[in-house]
């Protein structure tokens, strides 16, 4: 056996110690969690562990800290830029046993949640005391993945984005240690913002155990409206002044021509396949009216059509279940195919200039790429629709989405609004961040020196 071989053996004996059946290395179980839901090539770890507490994934860490073995955190293995791929190997320490909800403190309008409770679970639980927590990336993710991954989803526009929204955490660190990030106050100025250094952190620094997130009391009114348009600039620019004016928007979702057939066609649903904008109103009954009148008189004054208008929560419902569902609507018009879904923002006002540049690419390119984005936060996303074992057309991916990336970083934007580095986007970082990813790597280096936390991720130490 090969000394690396011999320590994961060892590895593997003491975690069977201290979680027993709780430790597979089954094949089948072992590829399960070697993938998320992008084009990125999976890889196999060597076991995957079920913790059922903070202590216990404590222990875990301390057993791969004394091997030096890789540990990757799994929530739901929902993400798109290869996030969770055990790339060398290792622990997987899937969290599916810590779906807890373990306060909900209505009256401060928080809660929290172990890490495997997944944002509609939250949802359902908080429904009857009138609140809800309004993050929703596409999928049905967990509230410690969406935390790791910075996420954020349509909502995003009106309550911010995983950033904005946890309070605290509580993550079991490289060597074992436990910290809890915060308390619960809605501020603080006590020294350094550790809540903030893990959100986003994609389990390079730790592993989220535990999340204390802001709730929001369901508004008294809410109406969903469908809008579609002559041009896709149209759309866009009902969207930038509708931003630049105010209009506090709950949601504002634009969807390509391309997309809406898909949409239509995987949701069964018969919106005109045109660019679109999904929109929704949240506040008083007068206030809804109001916000929909003003935004109604600027679609069309960009050649937008009337509003097909959603107002019954059962309506509600299926409209936003149909755009959460655009990954999986996107590669059903090429069955068989791999998603490379590409997310880049940028400052509103450059929007335009971005999505019709990008948009000009594609016209030229052999490959078919449906749009979708978060629009009234300037982040949109491609879905190349791609065979990931033909060389040809990852190459084209690839050129289509550096010329994206680039575009919007000389606008002053960011390589990903929401979906984080993962794989991905690494070859960015220096090109976005510069200088400060040496930073980003000296505090890798403080908290985890070994390089064993989700290793090969966001930058190369
Ligand atoms: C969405 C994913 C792709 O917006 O981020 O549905
Ligand atoms: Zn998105």
């Amino acid at each position: 056996m090969t000394l690396a071989a011999e320590q994961t053996q060892s590895a593997t004996d003491e975690l069977k110690a201290l979680l027993g059946d709780r430790v597979s290395t089954n094949t089948t179980v072992r590829d399960t969690h070697g993938k998320d839901e992008s084009w990125h090539h999976p890889h196999r770890p060597d076991a995957v562990v079920f913790p059922n507490t903070t202590e216990e994934v404590s222990e875990v860490v301390k057993i791969c800290a004394k091997h030096k073995l890789p540990v990757v955190a799994y929530g739901t293995g929902t993400c798109l830029e290869g996030n969770v791929i055990p790339t060398s190997g290792g622990i997987v320490v899937d969290l599916m046993n810590m779906d807890q909800v373990l306060r909900v403190n209505a009256e401060d309008l928080d809660c929290t949640v172990q890490a495997r409770v997944t944002r509609k679970q939250l949802n359902e639980y908080i429904r009857d005391q009138g609140l809800f927590f309004p993050i929703d990336p596409g999928a049905d993710a967990s509230l410690g993945g969406m935390a790791a991954t910075r996420a954020s989803g349509t909502n995003a526009v009106r309550y911010g984005t995983m950033r904005e929204n946890v309070l605290a955490l509580t993550v079991v660190l490289a060597d074992g240690r436990i910290i809890k990030t915060s308390k619960r106050a809605r501020k603080s100025a006590a020294g350094y913002d550790l809540t903030r250094i893990f959100v986003g952190s994609e389990g390079t620094l730790g592993i989220i155990t535990a999340v204390t997130l802001r709730l929001y009391g369901i508004p008294e009114a809410m109406a969903s409206a469908v809008c579609s348009f002559d041009t896709l600039a149209g759309a866009v620019d009902t969207v930038i002044q509708t931003i630049q004016l105010g209009i506090p928007v709950a949601r504002i979702e634009l969807l390509d021509d391309l997309e809406m057939d898909a949409v239509n066609k995987f949701s069964k649903l018969d919106y005109p396949v045109k660019d679109t904008l999904f929109l929704e109103f949240h506040g008083t009954e007068a206030g809804v009216k109001e916000q929909a009148e003003t935004v109604q008189e600027i679609a069309a004054e960009n050649g937008g059509g009337d509003f097909k208008w959603a107002t019954k929560a059962e309506d509600r419902n299926k409209l936003w279940a149909a755009r959460h569902d655009v990954t999986y609507a996107s590669k059903a018009l090429r069955p068989g195919c791999d998603i490379w879904a590409t997310d880049v923002c940028v400052p509103i006002s450059r929007l335009a200039e971005c999505i019709l540049e990008t948009k000009k690419d594609l016209a030229d390119s052999f490959l078919m790429a449906p749009l979708v984005g978060h629009v009234g936060d300037g982040n949109f996303h491609l879905g190349f629709l791609i065979d990931r074992d033909d060389p040809k057309e990852l190459e084209e991916a690839e050129r289509i989405n550096d010329r994206l990336v680039m575009r919007a970083l000389a606008m002053e934007g960011t390589c990903t609004g929401e979906h984080g580095i993962g794989l991905g986007k690494m070859k960015f970082m220096t090109a976005e961040h510069g200088e400060g990813v040496s930073v980003m790597r000296a505090i890798k280096k403080a908290l985890d020196p070994d390089n064993i936390m989700n290793p090969g991720k966001i930058f190369t130490v």
